[in-house]
């Protein structure tokens, strides 16, 4: 999460492919890199136009990674993104719907004041004070501040301390909050079950939001800490991608530790690849893995 946000600089994308182009539709998009700086443009065969790239979001090779662009002192939403899947560019998740009329549309799409202070208060740490946008502040990505308050001034210490954490452990008044506590904390930006319940979008966009997801599983049960964000997540450690490390955390309710939870009769390991199934995201070139712990049907309807 670190890497939520990147400046042009240290783009690692930007970096690694010094030029990405794309045709979509009639228009055809052009990633540049000259020294440290990366120019964006897009033509339709008669007029071109150029605008500076300002900041990465998405960082490293996660999925995917979407740009902003600067012009007359406004930001835009690049209109092509750069995903992990493809090796290179294509439509903006979201933008697929809607048709452009003229090159500057097709660039990119105009952010208003909401849309900053949310895009950067989600990929960022000090970008916003109240409902101002504070860039000059900023530091890209999701910085131990954005989730512990005043924690700078331990951190020195901490570091001293050759990363003991149990002797900062008064500094986090995160230790000890139950799973819907941290259901709601993790959701400020991976969206809370309540913020995606209210929207009633019950198709397969819900996929990446895992707090909706997970409340929706049978497994799920408010105050227990074994099925909270953390028991499955560290986040701060890369997220495993190796199946037999959650063979435990179901283990810890399903080997007989929890009435009710009974014993699987197909297998005793690898627990998600069966029951929290992978899961494409059309448009986002990413498969998600489903929250939603379950009994998968052969050929079921996604379970909004
Ligand atoms: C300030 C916003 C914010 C908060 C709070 C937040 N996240 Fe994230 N998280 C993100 C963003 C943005 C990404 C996408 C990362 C990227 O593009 O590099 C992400 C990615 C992730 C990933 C997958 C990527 C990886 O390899 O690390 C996991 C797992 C994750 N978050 C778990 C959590 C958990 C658990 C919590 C609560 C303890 C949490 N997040 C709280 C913003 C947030
Ligand atoms: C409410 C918080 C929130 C807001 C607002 C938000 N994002 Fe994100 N974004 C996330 C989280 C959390 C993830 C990681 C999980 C996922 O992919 O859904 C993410 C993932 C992404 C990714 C994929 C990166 C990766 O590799 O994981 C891109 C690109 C992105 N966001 C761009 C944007 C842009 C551009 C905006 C503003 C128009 C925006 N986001 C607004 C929270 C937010
Ligand atoms: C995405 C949110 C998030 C980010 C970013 C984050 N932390 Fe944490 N941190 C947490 C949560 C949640 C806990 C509570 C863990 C628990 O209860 O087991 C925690 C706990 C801690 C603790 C106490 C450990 C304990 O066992 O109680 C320390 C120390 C800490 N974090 C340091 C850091 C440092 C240093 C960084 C930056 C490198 C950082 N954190 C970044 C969410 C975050
Ligand atoms: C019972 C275990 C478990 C719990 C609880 C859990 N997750 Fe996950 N999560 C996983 C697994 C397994 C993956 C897939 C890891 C992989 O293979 O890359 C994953 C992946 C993710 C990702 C990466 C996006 C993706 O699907 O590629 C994010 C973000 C995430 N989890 C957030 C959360 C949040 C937020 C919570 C709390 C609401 C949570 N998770 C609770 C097991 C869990
Ligand atoms: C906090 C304890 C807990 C954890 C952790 C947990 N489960 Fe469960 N799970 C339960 C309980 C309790 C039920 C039965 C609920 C019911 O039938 O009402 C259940 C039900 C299930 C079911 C049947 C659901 C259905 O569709 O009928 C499956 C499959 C399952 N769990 C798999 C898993 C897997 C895989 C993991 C790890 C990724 C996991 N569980 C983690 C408590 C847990
Ligand atoms: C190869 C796929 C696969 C793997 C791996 C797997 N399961 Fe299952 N599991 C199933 C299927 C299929 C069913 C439904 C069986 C039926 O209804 O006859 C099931 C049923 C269950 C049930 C419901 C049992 C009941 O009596 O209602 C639970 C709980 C469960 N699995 C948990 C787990 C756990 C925990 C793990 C890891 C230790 C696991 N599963 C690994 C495929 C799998």
């Amino acid at each position: 999460m670190a890497h939520a946000l990147e400046t042009v600089e240290e783009c690692k994308i930007l970096i690694d492919h010094p030029v990405l182009t794309a045709k979509v539709g009639r228009y055809s998009y052009r990633i540049e890199r000259k020294s440290s700086q990366s120019s964006y443009s897009v033509s339709d065969g008669n007029k071109t136009v150029t605008l500076p790239i300002r900041w990465a979001m998405g960082g490293s090779y996660a999925i995917g990674q979407t740009y902003v662009l600067e012009k007359d002192a406004e930001f835009y939403e690049s209109r092509v993104s750069y995903f992990s899947e493809l090796n290179g560019l294509g439509p903006t998740l979201g933008s697929e719907g809607s048709t452009p009329t003229d090159v500057n549309e097709a660039a990119g799409r105009l952010m208003g004041r909401d849309d900053k202070l949310r895009c950067f208060g989600c990929h960022a740490t000090n970008a916003t004070v109240g409902r101002q946008l504070t860039l000059d502040k900023m530091t890209p990505g999701v910085q131990c501040e954005r989730c512990h308050e005043s924690i700078e001034a331990h951190l020195a210490a901490m570091l001293l301390d050759s990363f003991d954490l149990g002797s900062a452990k008064d500094l986090s008044k995160l230790h000890g909050l139950s799973a819907e506590q941290l259901s709601n904390f993790c959701g400020q930006c991976h969206r809370t079950w309540e913020e995606i319940a209210l929207q009633g979008n019950l198709s397969i966009a819900n996929i990446r939001f895992q707090p909706y997801r997970l409340t929706g599983s049978k497994c799920y049960d408010a105050d227990d800490p074994r099925i909270s964000c953390l028991a499955c997540h560290n986040p701060h450690h890369e997220v495993s991608n190796k199946s037999v490390d959650y063979d435990a955390k179901c283990q810890s309710c399903h080997g007989g530790g929890k009435p009710g939870a009974k014993a699987c009769p197909v297998s005793t390991d690898k627990c998600v690849t069966c029951h929290m199934p992978k899961l494409e995201l059309p448009g986002a070139h990413h498969k998600f893995s489903d929250h939603r712990i379950r009994i998968v049907k052969p050929n079921e309807k996604y379970p909004g």
